[in-house]
């Protein structure tokens, strides 16, 4: 049984490090890597820490429009798998390495493995939203890491017996790499834990330079009362930079970090703000309260929970909320008081589903 694991965004490859040396022992795994990712902190870093074999196959598609990458990765992928015919095709997430992989597979009539299937924020202008509709509406394998993924699975008419709620592979991964999380940074940024609060955002939407600055200059009039640390997503630098967007002195950027200098820094921070949807899921891993920076959230139940917060993005709604929580710091701790579900071994889950169903079962 041969395997085809497509991946290329760094949150690919933090969320399928568990499963990758899993797939390996059970089946023939190619692994292939778009490329859509490809700067060494976006990208190899990630090989490193979490100590993933490399891929069989690299396609370096690098950056463009939607289109332009998209369809390319998409004649690439072609060409590999009609070259390697795997039974399966296993992808990740929303990305669109995730659409390329599933949409060239199930053209070819190959079968698709969705892992991280039915999250939906109900935004359609989110591009990711698009892909991950999609990629679920194609796939054989639907592997749901929470209920609500798996009720939105079922109210889209998806059938049920192609629905698998399995948990979370980001979980795994966080757990599984908790010890190799590195302090550091705290000393080379003059941190004290639980002192200062982490931000990240790259969005598509909330990285045009107008919002982007908006949501900048609101961090900045924090940074009297809490030192923040930015570790930049390369898609943020190039708008930072170009619109010369101002950055007050505590307001402390840096270079996208590796997963454990950046779990490291997560782990240890008062609070973190963030647009990402793992920072999301890691926060409520790691108890750390997490305001998000967006509108909506494909992440739900922690919010429901009362454990991260939906923010927004508007300017003075941000600094008024975060200089309010500083002068209330007990609200901080009613949000670590609440207990979030977290389950380890979906990666566990996912494989004895496929091989139940892909081995035993023809
Ligand atoms: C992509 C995903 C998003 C995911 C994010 C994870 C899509 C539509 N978006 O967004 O869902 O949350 O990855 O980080 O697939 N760049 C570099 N070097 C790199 C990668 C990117 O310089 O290695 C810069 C380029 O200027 C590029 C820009 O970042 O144009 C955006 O990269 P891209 O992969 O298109 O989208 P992301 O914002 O990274
Ligand atoms: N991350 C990291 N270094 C950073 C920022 C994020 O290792 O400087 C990790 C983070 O721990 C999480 C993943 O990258 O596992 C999230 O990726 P991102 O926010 O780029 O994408 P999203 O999850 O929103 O798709």
């Amino acid at each position: 049984m041969k395997i085809a694991t497509i991946l290329g965004t760094r949150p690919e490859i933090i969320k399928l490090s568990p499963l990758i040396p899993l797939l390996d022992k059970e089946f023939e795994q190619v692994l292939i890597h778009t490329g859509q990712h490809y700067s060494y902190t976006m990208d190899e870093i990630f090989f490193e820490d979490l100590k993933l074999r490399d891929c069989d196959y690299t396609l370096n598609v690098g950056s463009g429009t939607h289109a332009q990458q998209t369809g390319k990765m998409i004649m690439k992928l072609e060409e590999v798998l009609l070259n390697e015919k795997p039974d399966v095709v296993l992808v990740q997430g929303d990305t669109n390495s995730t659409f390329a992989g599933a949409i060239t597979a199930s053209k070819l009539q190959i079968k698709v493995v969705h892992v991280e299937a039915g999250c939906r924020s109900f935004d359609r202008k989110m591009p990711e939203e698009i892909n991950r509709t999609l990629v679920d509406h194609c796939s054989d394998f639907l592997f749901a890491p929470d209920k609500k993924a798996f009720n939105n699975l079922v109210a889209e008419g998806v059938p049920r017996e192609k629905i698998y709620l399995v948990g979370n592979t980001s979980i795994d991964a966080c757990l599984r790499a908790m010890k190799l999380f590195n302090q550091d940074k705290l000393n080379d940024f003059s941190l004290e834990k639980e002192n200062y609060a982490l931000l990240t955002i790259h969005r598509q939407e909330n990285t045009g330079h107008e919002k982007l600055k908006e949501i900048l200059n609101a961090i900045n009039t924090i940074t009297d009362r809490l030192k923040v640390v930015f570790p930049v997503h390369l898609r943020t630098k190039n708008i930072i930079d170009e619109y010369e967007i101002q950055i007050n002195d505590n307001l402390i950027l840096t270079d996208p970090l590796g997963y454990k200098d950046f779990m490291g820094l997560l782990a240890n921070s008062k609070f973190v703000m963030t647009d990402s949807g793992g920072v999301q899921e890691e926060a409520a891993v790691l108890n750390v309260p997490c305001l998000i920076l967006r509108d909506n959230t494909e992440w739900m139940s922690y919010v429901e929970l009362g454990k991260n917060m939906l923010l927004g993005t508007d300017q003075r709604k941000i600094a008024e909320y975060v200089v309010d929580l500083l002068n209330n710091e007990g609200k901080l701790d009613d949000m670590k008081q609440i207990k979030a579900y977290i389950k380890e071994g979906a990666s566990e889950n996912i494989i004895s589903i496929l091989k139940t169903e892909l081995i035993f079962k023809q």
